[in-house]
């Protein structure tokens, strides 16, 4: 069986000194990657900092005979973004595979929420995103070649009590992955999200402490590591993976009803075609804004459906 392998591909891990990043970024050293391993070395609410945990990580892998640098810039402003993709280009003089992994925490309750963590968790995991993202684009699109992966979660994608903050943010990067797809593409870039669930210093306190332990951040990074290889062709997706377990997510449409656009349409129309509206069976997922969403409004609008 041939080996999913990362020789001479230069990869970014964000937020790569603990946790899941830790994980990733062990896992593409260990089959050829050249990895930065970016960490502000923060605690989980963002604060503090220190080059302590990327040097442990960067370490470890060289260590164990694998290549890697530490940079410890933060991912949430424009010149941290620029300076862990140039710690890339000044170490290894590209950058093939970027994982945007780093993450904090402010949980609470909407009505609690101060407009502080709301603007400190939308900095680290959206603006961040964006920060370290676009440099490394700029380069991948120059060399033909890219592979990137966001880090969502359930909390975005479902909701979950005390994380407005949070789960604004994480879906916000689904948003950002699905026009990156299409920009990418051209240039043989894929963008691609995966929503992890694993035992580290974000979930310890929130799940029973056998079950922190059995969620081994090892046990998600296969995926995130695959979808970063040149033989996955995938783009556009989010993948969910914790614990061995792996499934895609993705949004979709209901066939939905068309209703006659040439006059008026009723309150009453809505309430009596609710059923239809509202019905999920053969619902269909698009590949992008104009594909089939946008389209199935305009030919409704032209042929002007019969009266229902
Ligand atoms: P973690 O706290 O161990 O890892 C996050 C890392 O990001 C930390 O090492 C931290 O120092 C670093 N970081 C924080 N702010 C930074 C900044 N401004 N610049 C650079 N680095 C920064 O937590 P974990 O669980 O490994 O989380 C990794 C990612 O996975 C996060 O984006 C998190 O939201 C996401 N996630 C984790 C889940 C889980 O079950 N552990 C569930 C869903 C999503």
């Amino acid at each position: 069986m041939s080996e999913v392998r990362f020789d001479g591909r230069v990869a970014i891990v964000t937020g790569a000194g603990g946790g899941l990043g830790r994980a990733h970024a062990l896992l593409l050293a260990s089959r050829g990657a050249k990895v930065v391993v970016n960490d502000l070395g923060g605690a989980r609410d963002g604060t503090g900092g220190g080059s302590a945990m990327a040097d442990k990580v960067a370490e470890e892998i060289r260590a164990t005979g694998g290549e890697a640098t530490p940079n410890y810039d933060g991912v949430d402003t424009a010149e941290g973004g620029e300076a862990i993709v140039k710690t890339a280009l000044d170490a290894y003089g590209k950058v093939d595979i970027l994982i945007n992994n780093a993450g904090i925490l402010r949980d609470r309750a909407f009505h609690n929420l101060t407009e502080e963590d709301w603007e400190k968790v939308l900095a680290v995991h959206l603006k961040g995103a964006f920060c370290v993202t676009q440099p490394a684009f700029r380069v991948m699109r120059q060399n033909q070649y890219g592979r990137i992966v966001f880090t969502t979660s359930a909390a975005g994608l479902y909701g979950n009590f005390g994380q407005t903050n949070y789960g604004s943010a994480k879906m916000a990067l689904v948003g950002l992955m699905n026009t990156l797809k299409i920009e990418g593409q051209k240039y043989n870039i894929l963008a691609n999200t995966i929503a992890p669930l694993a035992g580290s210093r974000l979930t310890e306190d929130v799940l029973p402490t056998p079950v922190v332990e059995a969620l081994k951040p090892g046990l998600v990074s296969p995926i995130a590591a695959y979808l970063c290889s040149e033989e996955c062709t995938e783009t556009g997706s989010v993948w969910v993976a914790g614990g061995g377990y792996f499934s895609r997510a993705a949004i979709v449409e209901g066939k939905g009803v068309a209703l006659d656009p040439s006059g008026e349409i009723s309150l009453e129309q809505i309430r009596d075609n609710w059923g239809k509206i509202k019905e999920m069976s053969g619902a269909e997922e698009f590949a992008n804004a104009n594909a089939e969403g946008l389209s199935r409004i305009f030919s409704n609008l032209q042929r002007g459906a019969p009266a229902q």
